[in-house]
């Protein structure tokens, strides 16, 4: 099982919309998907209509007890594991000496999915140094904004801090308008940097109606530019996997 968390320590820049798309992307290719949705303000399982099942919470969580309150979505090889408001403090319940708990608690699901993906709440703490350390990958979604570049090469230096191995580190430009300078001006600055995948996502309107439709945007608009962007940024995701 190959781990791919959508992890920027900024708000608002597109983890959760690409969480869901790419999910969908990877099992509608038929392979066996799971999104973990670790951010308790529970976005991504809003998306998928997906409630928590039973008692749910950071202590079954990190017993590892994931599989009993794994839920299917409405789409063949695509399940999701919620969150719980209490994920809110998971940090305070991690071994601080450990940087492998969050890979080992992930374990458990190890034979049922090929592909794990995981909606990071916006953040820099403990636990996002062991969802960079569980991960085979990280991707960062980037705004074309001067901050969002800032808060990237922050991260990069984290990467280096944590002893992360900075060659599973890539990031896509994200929310992109094309009629904006500043945006095409950053574009044409950091794209041909190493770390940047070739996809971008633009800003399009049927990300933004998945508030409403609550589905990824190839379901409801299939073919649409939003669908096919997301679908590309999955092929290029997939071709850096490591098992290959
Ligand atoms: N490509 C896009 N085009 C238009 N709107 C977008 C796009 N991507 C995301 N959005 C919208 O921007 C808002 C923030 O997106 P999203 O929730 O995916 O960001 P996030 O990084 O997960 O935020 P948070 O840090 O709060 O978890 C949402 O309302 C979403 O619908
Ligand atoms: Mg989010």
């Amino acid at each position: 099982m190959e781990i791919i968390a959508i992890y920027s320590s900024k708000g608002g820049v597109g983890k959760t919309a690409a969480s869901v798309n790419l999910s969908y992307a990877s099992s509608r290719r038929g392979k066996r998907t799971i999104l973990c949705d670790m951010d308790p303000q529970g976005a991504a399982s809003y998306y998928f209509n997906v409630k928590t099942k039973g008692k749910y919470n950071k202590k079954r969580f990190l017993k590892g007890k994931l599989q009993k309150y794994v839920s299917q979505t409405d789409y063949p090889c695509l399940d999701l594991l919620p969150t719980h408001f209490s994920f809110r403090n998971l940090d305070l319940d991690l071994d601080r000496d450990s940087n492998g708990q969050l890979k080992d608690i992930f374990a458990k699901l190890e034979d049922s999915y090929d592909y794990m993906i995981l909606d990071c709440p916006p953040n820099m703490t403990l636990l996002s140094k062991n969802i960079i350390m569980a991960a085979d990958q990280v991707i960062s979604p980037v705004t074309p904004s001067t901050l969002s570049i800032l808060s990237l090469a922050q991260l990069v230096k984290f990467f280096d801090k944590i002893k992360a191995d900075r060659k599973k580190h890539h990031a896509f430009f994200s929310m992109v308008e094309k009629r904006k300078k500043m945006h095409q001006d950053t574009l044409a600055r950091f794209r041909k940097k190493k770390i940047f995948l070739k996809t971008s996502i633009p800003y399009l309107a049927e990300v933004e109606k998945m508030g409403i439709t609550r589905q990824p945007v190839a379901v409801t608009w299939s073919g649409s530019p939003a669908s096919q962007a997301y679908d590309k940024l999955w092929m290029e995701i997939w071709k850096n996997r490591s098992v290959k």
